[in-house]
């Protein structure tokens, strides 16, 4: 049977990562995969997790089965974390959180559940969107069509293209919109795009499915939340698929959110038991670890003020590298306008390089980034900056 198989080229973003662990450079840097690393080039544990990591090997008493939805203390925070304690979805009982697998885990059983709705169902995706997501929506047999979304020239948001696009949805459709730091483009709407975009979803009646992997990387906890919560206050159905891998560092532990909002409590439970059946004949249940660790954190004010710390010093550090590149191109000649980086929010950036310019920088300088030029700006450090500039401006 497998002899009829044909190799497949290595994941766009995944495959990188091999590539550059196997450089033998001393000067290569790291632009690919979405991971936070710190001056040092490094992904270390959180403080707040090595401790509640140790609460858990001291306190953990079982390694019982879990069930589908995973655990309900960490589903709780997790929708207090998203929408806020007193957001109208919570105090009206209409939402309700299963942990899964990742962010990933969590699209893909919100696929499953859109196609238990409507079989065929499309979903739109911005363009660009990250490159799992056409992937993954498809394996689950649903039809995949792109909104516009970045003007590439302009190095901005077509938002009237956007909100054009979006008017003309069928209400059976879904559209997936990225919360917060908008991988790959790191262009996000502003407050007032977001109400109209609240309102289009409100009166086309589509269905809204906001990925939300970075939550505190943009401008803060609540700041990156501002756009699902309002969708949320304006539509009777949405699905929140949300990550625990970068805030809280937890990449290979793969934990996150899969949260429904119906019309009411009564049938938000329905669509919750139609969930559940989907996760139990995809993976049963999700791994408990990494959710332990996050409710541990998420429940002691201690550890919970750790962690603010923490991720305001990843955001802070990414913020900086923005200015940074832009300031080291100027100095190394580069007459190009960067400067629309400092503009962006989150772990990346168009850089708006060839294909064949990413691929020089990498196969002459050990400068990896996605082909679209989508550079992970928590690659940058004082250290690589100036190689990283200089190989810029020699492409360029
Ligand atoms: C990325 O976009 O680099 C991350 O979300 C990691 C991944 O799984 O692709």
């Amino acid at each position: 049977m497998f002899a009829s198989l044909k190799a497949l080229p290595a994941d766009p973003i995944l495959g990188l990562l091999a590539k550059y662990r196997e450089d033998t450079n001393p000067k290569k840097i790291d632009l690919g995969v979405g991971v936070y690393k710190n001056e040092a080039g490094e992904t270390t544990v959180l403080n707040c997790v090595k401790t509640a990591e140790q609460y858990r090997t001291d306190n953990e008493t079982s390694k019982v089965y879990i069930g589908p939805t995973g655990s309900s203390l960490f589903n709780n925070e997790m929708a207090k974390l998203i929408f806020g304690e007193t957001h109208k979805v919570l105090t009206e009982n209409r939402a309700r959180t299963i942990s899964a697998p990742g962010g990933t885990g969590s699209l893909r059983v919100a696929a499953e559940f859109i196609k238990s709705c409507k079989a065929g169902a499309t979903i739109w995706v911005s363009n660009p969107t990250w490159a799992n997501h056409t992937g993954l929506f498809q394996a689950a047999g649903l039809i995949v069509k792109t909104y516009p979304y970045y003007d590439y020239e302009n190095k901005n948001l077509d938002f009237d293209g956007m909100l054009a696009a979006l008017k003309q949805v069928s209400p059976d459709d879904a559209v997936l919109l990225h919360a917060c730091c908008h991988n790959p483009s790191g262009m996000d709407l502003n407050n007032e795009q977001w109400q109209q975009v609240a309102d289009v979803a409100k009166s086309v009646g589509f269905l809204p499915v906001l990925d939300m992997a970075y939550q505190g990387f943009g401008q803060g906890l609540d700041e990156d939340a501002y756009g699902l919560r309002l969708i949320a206050e304006s539509v009777k159905e949405m699905i929140v698929c949300s990550s625990c891998s970068k805030n809280f560092g937890l990449y290979r532990e793969r934990i996150g959110g899969c949260t429904i909002i119906g019309e009411s409590s009564l049938q938000v439970d329905i669509a919750n038991s139609v969930l559940l059946s989907i996760v139990r004949v995809i993976y049963s249940m999700p791994p408990a670890h990494g959710a332990a660790l996050v409710e541990t954190i998420l429940s002691s004010d201690e550890l919970r003020n750790e962690w603010y710390r923490e991720l305001a010093e990843m955001r802070n550090r990414i913020n900086g590298n923005r200015q940074l590149i832009v300031d080291k191109l100027i100095e190394n000649g580069v007459t190009r306008d960067f400067s629309f980086i400092t503009r962006q929010a989150g772990m990346f950036s168009f850089l708006g390089l060839t294909p064949a310019q990413v691929q020089q920088l990498q196969d002459e300088y050990s400068i990896y980034m996605v082909g679209s030029s989508r550079m992970s700006i928590a690659g940058i450090a004082n250290r690589n900056v100036d190689y990283l500039a200089q190989s810029i401006a020699k492409v360029l």
